[in-house]
């Protein structure tokens, strides 16, 4: 078991960014990101540095995680069937199961759905962001808002991590992927803030982390449109003492990330905040950060919406359509003040994600002039992933944590669109 462990949380050496395209190929520059790659992990895995072995092992025995061996999960997702398949990201597929007895003879666990993640060898992500999140999911962060991480996997080359069902699926599918209909006004304010207060929970922890990724498709909804915070592979500590920023290689997705951290890599807090103001507006707007597919200035949802915002009398240009009006107009104009300062171009300007919560909360109970019309619940989500619009991006040289496995923009390109790491589908 301590073998075991031990091979778990240590970087492998079929994890390092040589094997990535976009990563230095001289020995020396391999080296040097090698190093660097060490560094990032260290980062991640946070309070961990400084653990034994033991310790480590004890921390993982009493941490609830549970280790699952691949026979297992392969019985719980019917041999990882193309059936079982929920979803497919940047880390690898995402199968539905169901575990209990029967599979986990004595392992005391539930029976329950589960989201089973596995990584994928061929694909950007790594060891690395498998381990920041089971550090982070596993050991470190519990909160209503946060997506639970069940178990793990980490036998040979297999690196598996094993979720909570979250019946509902992503907010991505939700509003940009169901045609059939349209979330209601109510349940989009309730997740916005129960998303809101996952990453305030974030922002306040202990030790601070920033969620780096946030964006439509990491938001999991549960059967009552809980909102819930997943993928913790690009989180990182927040900056410690006086530090005001932590520097690294800018990670995230194209038309979430905030234009100081797409221009300096300088991140704080206040970046998740941002990205938080972009998804804010899509939940108003009913359309993706990024369109291609539309006109000019509206494929960039914050440059198209952000003037409307301030505007309560013209606000109903920017509204979803899809709403069919049906939203109380003095919430939607505090909800639209909301994004705004959270799009605010200085990040100290931008509001902190407790305020968010505590500006967004209040509205939940304004239905006084929701103006009375069609109740439109949407259907279950379909079992496939369809397509994920979102690029990943990464800008400029590599600074402090490495790891080169997303699109990559000469820094200062911000507003350029960023060069695609993978096909996601059309
Ligand atoms: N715990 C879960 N419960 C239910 N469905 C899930 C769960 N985790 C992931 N999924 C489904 O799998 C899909 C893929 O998730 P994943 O996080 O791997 O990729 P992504 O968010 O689309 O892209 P990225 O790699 O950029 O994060 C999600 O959109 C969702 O539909
Ligand atoms: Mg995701």
């Amino acid at each position: 078991m301590r073998a075991l462990l031990f091979s778990c949380f240590a970087p492998r050496a079929d994890d390092s960014p040589e094997q990535d395209s976009k990563t230095p190929t001289t020995p020396a520059a391999a080296t040097t990101t090698k190093k660097k790659s060490v560094r990032r992990l260290r980062s991640a895995t946070g309070r961990l540095r400084s653990l034994s072995l033991d310790d480590l092992s004890r921390t993982l025995a009493s941490s609830g995680l549970h280790a699952f061996t691949v026979s297992e999960l392969r019985a719980a997702t019917r041999g990882f069937s193309g059936s079982s398949v929920i979803g497919e990201g940047g880390f690898g597929p995402v199968y539905k199961g169901f575990i209990d007895d029967r599979i986990l003879p004595g392992s005391g666990l539930e029976p329950q759905q589960v989201a089973v993640k596995c990584l994928d060898a061929e694909g950007p992500q790594g060891h690395r962001e498998w381990l920041a999140e089971v550090v982070y999911l596993g050991m470190q962060l519990r909160h209503p808002h946060l997506v639970k991480l069940v178990g793990y996997c980490c036998q040979d080359h297999h690196r598996i991590l094993v979720y909570e069902y979250m019946a509902r699926g992503s907010l991505e599918h939700h509003l940009f992927k169901n045609l059939l209909s349209s979330l209601p006004w109510a349940t989009r304010l309730k997740i916005a803030v129960g998303a809101a207060k996952g990453l305030a929970f974030l922002h306040e922890a202990e030790t601070p982390v920033i969620y780096r990724d946030f964006k439509a498709s990491n938001i999991l909804l549960e059967s009552d449109y809980t909102a819930k915070l997943s993928d913790f592979g690009l989180a990182k500590e927040g900056p410690q003492g006086d530090d005001t920023h932590v520097s690294t290689r800018v990670m995230g997705t194209h038309g979430y990330a905030a234009p100081e951290y797409i221009l300096t890599g300088h991140l704080t807090s206040r970046s998740d905040v941002y990205s938080y103001g972009v998804v804010l507006l899509e939940l108003l707007t009913g359309r993706q950060s990024v369109d291609r597919r539309r006109r000019g200035r509206e494929q960039n949802l914050v440059d198209w919406a952000r003037p409307y915002l301030r505007r309560p009398d013209k606000l109903h240009r920017v509204m979803d359509p899809g709403l069919e009006g049906s939203y109380s107009d003095s919430a939607a104009a505090k909800a639209a003040m909301v994004a705004y300062t959270c799009l605010h171009s200085v990040p100290k300007s931008r509001p902190r994600m407790r305020e968010v919560v505590e500006l967004l909360e209040p509205l939940l109970e304004m239905r006084g002039d929701v103006p009375a019309g069609t109740f439109v619940y949407t259907a279950q989500p379909s079992v496939k992933k369809v397509q994920a619009p979102a690029v990943v991006v990464v800008v400029g040289d590599d600074k402090a944590d490495g790891g080169g496995d997303r699109c990559v923009l000469p820094r200062g390109a911000g507003g350029e669109p960023p060069r695609q790491s993978r096909d996601r589908g059309a």
